[in-house]
């Protein structure tokens, strides 16, 4: 066993989770199962072996979990695994051809050209929208003084305040809420999962969500066409921000100067709209939880926000260690996207075991996450996991909150950074505690992992 803390404290917060299962579970049962939440199928085996192989209701399974297999899977022989027709399904219809979903040179290209837009000085850059939609949602917070709120709700609130001023810093003037509207309207008619496309049938079968979505996408759509108008107008006279829309509009692939096409620059806003704004507030709804479980870790952060500057500027994300620490431990317990999957391009072998061409693979930062194996105290939450000497004894393909290889995330930095930000403005301003008659807090995997009958925690005003 990899000892990868050397003292965790004594008595550490262990949150509820489905136990894994003994035995397989039936077709009909498994099938019930993966419907209502997928993550109650993972059986013990997963948890202490570092490939589980098996046929099931989607064909074979490969279950990848050992660090040096993984880096196999998703960077040594990556071209020999692409994303699976079950992701595309899924995924494309609302989100086009935007980085997330595009496959081959076109994924290529793109990733070439958004590559810049998310590196570490531009994100640094964002900081200040970051900070000012942290305030915000801390006043909110302090307003609630006394209350219950939704924590999930208040989340999805910052994080798509953070998109909606990164990517379109002033909004749309005539109507400064269309925005806002659009995306939720778009968000709610897309988001949830259609059973349909898990299961196969063909993607010119008409959905009912999907129709119904139209409209929303069609107002989205139309919102989305007038700023790029406005913005292209900015960006001739020199006057416009440095945001995402602006620099996407602006982004060129270094080798031949092409640029995106109004198409792609829409898919892609679409794309980090719906990729970053529920992991992110996922990840900060259960820190939240965790935090109000854990007397001496919501002590210790709030020392180190209350000691921190936050002036003029805002907060700095390197004054924030243990907030990032923190963030880091809730993303290992109750990874915002939970597996990833792929499928074999040629026949191959991972390990010992061998991968039929067109089986899947799989890895579940859920499952990697919790390895008996890999982590010491796998259940507890631990945020000094992720300081010192301990941070850098953790393998890389262990810990995988935003993928790896050539498709990792390319929000990481940007959400980490917000995810930062966000936590120590909430602090700050609010203490967050779990009422006695709240039902069970456990995760329910709805394309992300959620607190499966919400979050509603009192809100104590500090300072
Ligand atoms: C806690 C927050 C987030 C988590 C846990 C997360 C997780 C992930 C993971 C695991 C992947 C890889 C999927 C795979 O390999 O199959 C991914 C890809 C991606 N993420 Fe994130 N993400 C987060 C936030 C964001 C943000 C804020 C953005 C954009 C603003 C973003 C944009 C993307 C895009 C565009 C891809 C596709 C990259 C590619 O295929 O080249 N994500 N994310």
């Amino acid at each position: 066993m990899l000892s990868l803390t050397t003292s965790l404290p004594e008595a550490r917060f262990r949150p509820k989770v489905p136990p894994p299962l003994r035995e397989p579970m039936g077709l009909f049962a498994f099938l019930r199962a993966a419907r209502a939440n997928p993550i109650t199928t993972w059986m013990e085996d997963h948890f202490t072996a570092p490939v589980v192989a098996g046929e099931g209701a989607m064909g074979r399974v490969t279950v990848v979990s050992d660090p040096d297999l993984i880096r196999y899977l998703f960077v040594e022989n990556a071209r020999n695994y692409r994303k699976d027709d079950l992701q595309r399904r899924v995924l494309a219809p609302g989100l086009g051809n935007g980085l997330l979903t595009a496959e081959g040179d076109e994924w290529r290209l793109q990733r070439r050209m958004l590559a810049p837009i998310f590196n570490v000085r531009t994100v640094d850059g964002f900081a200040p929208a970051m900070n000012a939609a942290g305030a915000r949602i801390g006043r909110r917070l302090a307003r609630r003084d006394g209350t219950r709120v939704d924590v999930a709700l208040e989340m999805t609130r910052v994080t798509l305040d953070v998109l909606e001023r990164t990517i379109f810093t002033y909004g749309l003037p005539s109507d400064p809420d269309a925005l806002g509207r659009a995306i939720t309207r778009f968000l709610e008619a897309v988001g949830p999962i259609d059973p349909l496309d898990v299961f196969g049938v063909p993607a010119f079968v008409p959905r009912i969500g999907r129709l119904r979505a139209r409209p929303a996408i069609r107002f989205f759509a139309e919102v989305v066409d007038e700023l790029i108008d406005r913005r292209r107008r900015l960006m001739e006279a020199g006057e416009a921000p440095r945001d995402l829309l602006t620099l996407l509009l602006a982004a060129q692939d270094p080798e031949t100067g092409q640029g995106l096409t109004d198409l792609e620059v829409k898919a892609n806003i679409v794309t980090f709209i719906a990729a970053g704004h529920e992991t992110t507030a996922n990840a900060l709804t259960w820190a939240l939880y965790c935090l109000s479980q854990d007397e001496a870790a919501r002590a210790r952060l709030e020392a180190e926000v209350d000691a921190a500057d936050s002036g003029e500027a805002g907060f700095a994300p390197a004054d924030l260690p243990f907030a990032k620490a923190v963030m880091e431990e809730a993303m290992r317990l109750f990874p915002p996207v939970p597996f990833m999957s792929r499928q074999a391009v040629r026949d191959d072998r991972i390990g010992r075991i061998k991968i039929p061409r067109g089986s899947l693979v799989m890895v579940a930062p859920y499952v990697l996450h919790r390895h008996r194996t890999l982590w010491e105290d796998p259940d507890a939450f631990a945020p000094e996991r992720f300081l010192g000497t301990a941070r850098q004894a953790i393998p890389r393909y262990a810990y995988l909150p935003f993928g790896a290889g050539p498709r990792v995330c390319i929000g990481q930095s940007f959400s980490l950074q917000e995810q930062v930000i966000a936590l120590a403005h909430i602090v700050r301003n609010v203490r967050l505690s779990l009422p006695e008659d709240h039902a069970p807090v456990t995760p329910l995997h709805r394309v992300t992992l959620r607190p499966e009958h919400g979050l509603r925690m009192r809100v104590e005003r500090r300072g």
